[in-house]
């Protein structure tokens, strides 16, 4: 339970070493965190002086790197859920012409979860939600800001408030949906900081789920191979500046790319319209005919090669804007789209094999909820434990792309 300085009790072992002074192992080594605190002051202390000596400033982004951390913000629990229907490349290869070796060579994709029967996203995103906020021993009252993060809600209005209703949140909070497709989970991260140290928040749920099953054309094998469905939800709460855990970030997005990878909206042709004369005179069809939106469209190979460049500069300008290199960084957890995308950006950054996250082989690309869902596996199965330093990064439809320097725990 969260008690009055925003610390935390936890309740699971994973947890338990957040207590402890304030240094631990990591793979690349003792992590003072001290000296990582040092660090993000020195680069916020640079900042505060006017032009920052080591950043260049090329970022739009920049500006929005908080200058004075009197507020912090952490992440504290998190949980994820998928739906039980398990499709593999065998499978696909019964509906379209493709093959296991073809789909695991080129993306890393083995088996992906698709919503069926009665199962909802929201109920997924609930299911995450719950598990995130146990483990951050927060009751659903003392929430007071869901983000729902997705670009397939169930309610053109919006999801987050049906999930607020559903986790049974008494007070009301705010809620309210993000869209910003595969980048959507970290733009919440970072929006939920910018509530903590700018609203006055203190515990608010960045929950990422998609359901791109729904929107994915099951004929063409050019992308219904690389996607499915999931949840994953993380808890971040307010907290001293000095234990700050999300040390810098890095937001973009590009309309003109929008051509690359969408799902817009078209007008059904089948019904017959007539042609009325409106009161300003302009003649019009009326009634409008009904919208809904196209399967997905890509040029996977222009999707291959944006992700591969802006991928590894987002994340060099994160570092360089949290004073930090990539051998600071523990573990690298990518947006799970290609395992050769993974695999290009933790080259370019020299961060090795053992130090990436990846969980794509089991669940494909599922949007928004990727990189909770892989952050959670991560974390209940031991991997990443309270302190280490992540390097997390999405990138999508939009185009958009965002990068984050976090510490668990
Ligand atoms: N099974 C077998 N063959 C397939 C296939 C499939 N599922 N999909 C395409 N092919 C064929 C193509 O028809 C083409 O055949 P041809 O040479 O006879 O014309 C050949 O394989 C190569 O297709 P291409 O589209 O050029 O493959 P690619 O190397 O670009 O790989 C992707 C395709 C989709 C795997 C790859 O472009 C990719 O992963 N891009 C990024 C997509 C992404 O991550 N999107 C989401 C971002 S959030």
């Amino acid at each position: 339970m969260a008690n009055v300085s925003g610390l935390i009790s936890p309740s699971i072992p994973t947890l338990k070493r957040r207590n402890q002074p304030s240094f631990g192992i990591s793979r690349s080594g003792y992590h003072s965190f001290d000296k990582i605190t040092k660090r993000v002051f020195l680069c916020y202390s640079t900042v505060e002086q006017g032009v920052p000596k080591h950043v260049s400033v090329t970022s739009p982004s920049e500006s929005r790197v908080p200058r004075r951390l009197s507020q912090g913000c952490k992440l504290i629990g998190c949980g994820s859920a998928v739906p039980n229907l398990k499709i593999s490349n065998d499978d696909l290869a019964q509906i379209v012409d493709t093959d296991d070796d073809w789909i695991h060579k080129r993306t890393g994709i083995r088996n992906r979860r698709v919503l069926s029967g009665k199962d909802s996203l929201t109920s997924l995103a609930v299911d995450a939600a719950n598990k995130a906020l146990q483990m951050a021993e927060v009751e659903p009252d003392d929430v007071d800001l869901i983000l729902m993060c997705t670009s397939t809600p169930e309610d053109l209005f919006g999801s987050a408030p049906q999930i607020q209703k559903a986790l049974g949140c008494k007070n009301n909070p705010l809620a309210y949906d993000i869209t910003a497709a595969c980048s959507g989970f970290v733009l919440g991260l970072v929006s939920a900081a910018c509530h903590i140290r700018g609203g006055g928040f203190q515990n608010v749920l960045v929950i990422g789920a998609d359901s791109l099953s729904r929107y994915v054309d099951w004929t063409d094998r050019g992308t219904c191979i690389l996607f499915g469905d999931a949840a994953g939800a993380v808890l971040v709460q307010a907290c001293d500046g000095n234990e700050d855990g999300l040390f810098a970030f890095d937001v973009h997005s590009d309309g003109d790319g929008q051509r690359h990878l969408n799902a817009s909206m078209k007008e059904e042709t089948s019904d017959e319209r007539k042609v009325m004369f409106g009161s300003n005179g302009s003649a019009v069809e009326f009634p409008p005919r009904p919208y809904s939106y196209s399967c997905i469209q890509m040029n996977g190979k222009e999707v291959f090669r944006f992700a591969n460049k802006v991928v590894p500069e987002s994340i060099e300008l994160s570092l360089e804007k949290a004073g930090l290199s990539s051998s600071d960084i523990d573990w690298l957890l990518l947006h799970q789209a290609n395992q050769r995308i993974i695999d290009g950006v933790a080259n370019r950054l020299n961060i090795p094999d053992e130090r990436i996250i990846s969980n794509l082989a089991n669940y494909g690309n599922t949007s928004a909820a990727s990189i909770p869902l892989a952050l959670d596996e991560a974390i209940r199965s031991g991997k990443v434990q309270p302190g280490n330093i992540i390097a997390a990064a999405g990138f999508g439809a939009g185009l958009t792309w965002a990068s984050a320097i976090l510490r668990w725990g």
